[in-house]
């Protein structure tokens, strides 16, 4: 009898804590709401659910994620943090030392990370060396993009020069095309500014600048040029720039509105998403000058309490790594895969030319974190410098009062 008792009390037990896993769940922080990033998050929320998983969705529109970063804030300050979040950069580390990331270091050695992701990619998900984020893609930020039609119809190449560059804009303009398409956000203003930039100082002033805040290189007659190239910028975008969506301003270029826009590849995953074939309707260049600004996209999982959230951050971990996966969304988000060993066959050509240059600035040393993106500095430096330039941008500042500006936000800062 007594042993009935305990079988059937330990079968109930069993039944109750079977009945109580609902499985792997993941509320999923992210700002990917674009037509091709929405089609780009499909993939991983199909993925997820293919694998039992129950996702829910938390978007928070607004490029370059701003405004989803001030979501997190409040979610987490109120004691509910999403279990998973688009999160990259040195943001993953302050994140960190404010103790409320889960550590994946399981699911990144079962599924062997070390060794089927580039090491500079690797650093950037490590927390005091646990995995603390994984990858899901590699931007590139410094590309232009330009209507081909447009181009050809008005005698114009693809600028390999700043000089080039202004000379195509001007004849645009005489002929009523908007030669730059651009949204006013702080972080698009950043965007075209820190592609400039790398253009005019080079790869190593680019990092003196941008990574290592050297007064010298942000004061220098160089970055005064830089300076002098945005006031040019501003002369070529349309007066109803500001606010504007990124992915507006990529749609300008598609309907032969404006000819030129600066973005990153995800630029890319709206033509494709509207059908564009690259090369043919539109074309891509890295914008004028030496070096690869890379942004790496990836989610870092935070503290929550409950058995179905800790295996829903394990499965989305283990999925975005997968290669197929890496496959899959990339050839959507118009970035490249985080991993090495995915076969580039199916991609087009930017971004079979995004892996080439890659490669090529990795073993030059002009290989460069974005700061405009949150890969290469904190938030309050980066805010600090993307303040000055928006302030330029946006007003009738003298670049020799700019450089200024840059060097004590930048101080101020630290
Ligand atoms: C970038 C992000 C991309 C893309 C873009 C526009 O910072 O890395 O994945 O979403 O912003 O929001």
């Amino acid at each position: 009898m007594k042993s009935y008792l305990t079988c059937a009390a330990s079968t109930l037990a069993l039944v109750a804590s079977t009945a109580a896993f609902a499985g792997p769940e993941a509320e999923v922080l992210h700002y990917w709401t674009s037509g091709g990033e929405a089609k780009s998050v499909a993939v991983l929320q199909k993925e997820f659910a293919d694998n039992g998983g129950t996702w829910t969705d938390m978007p928070v529109a607004g490029g370059g994620g701003d405004a989803a970063m001030t979501a997190l804030r409040a979610r987490v300050l109120s004691g509910n943090a999403p279990t998973a979040v688009q999160l990259k950069g040195p943001a993953i580390q302050e994140w960190y030392e404010e103790g409320v990331l889960a550590d994946i270091s399981a699911v990144a050695e079962a599924n062997n990370w070390a060794d089927v992701l580039p090491e500079s990619i690797a650093g950037h998900m490590k927390c005091e060396g646990t995995w603390c984020a994984a990858p899901v893609n590699v931007h590139r930020v410094d590309w232009i993009w330009a209507n081909s039609d447009v181009l050809s119809s008005n005698g114009i190449e693809m600028p390999k020069t700043w000089d080039e560059f202004n000379a195509a804009a001007a004849k645009l303009q005489a002929a009523g095309i908007i030669p730059l398409a651009h949204g006013g956000q702080a972080w698009q203003d950043a965007t075209v500014f820190e592609a400039v930039a790398l253009g005019i100082l080079g790869a190593d002033g680019f990092r003196k600048a941008f990574v290592d805040l050297d007064k010298e290189t942000l004061t220098s007659d160089a970055m005064v040029a830089v300076f002098d190239q945005m006031r040019k910028m501003r002369g070529f975008v349309d007066p109803n720039f500001s606010g504007r969506d990124w992915n507006l301003a990529t749609a300008m270029v598609m309907n032969g509105e404006a000819a030129f826009q600066i973005m990153g590849d995800w630029a890319k995953g709206e033509f494709m998403a509207a059908g564009k074939v690259p090369g043919d309707d539109f074309l891509c260049m890295s914008t004028p000058g030496e070096g690869f600004l890379y942004n790496v996209d990836s989610f870092a999982m935070f503290s929550v309490d409950g058995e179905e959230k800790r295996q829903g951050q394990d499965l989305l971990a283990k999925l975005v790594v997968g290669q197929n996966f890496q496959k899959v969304f990339n050839l959507n988000k118009g970035s490249i895969p985080a991993r090495t060993d995915v076969s580039l066959d199916e991609f087009d050509s930017c971004a079979v030319l995004s892996a080439d240059d890659m490669a090529a600035s990795s073993a030059g040393g002009s290989l460069l974190p974005s700061y405009a993106h949150g890969m290469a500095l904190r938030g309050a430096q980066s805010g600090a410098i993307t303040d000055v330039v928006t302030a330029h941008f946006n007003s009738d500042m003298s670049s020799a009062d700019a450089v200024q500006q840059l060097a004590t936000a930048v101080a101020n800062s630290m």
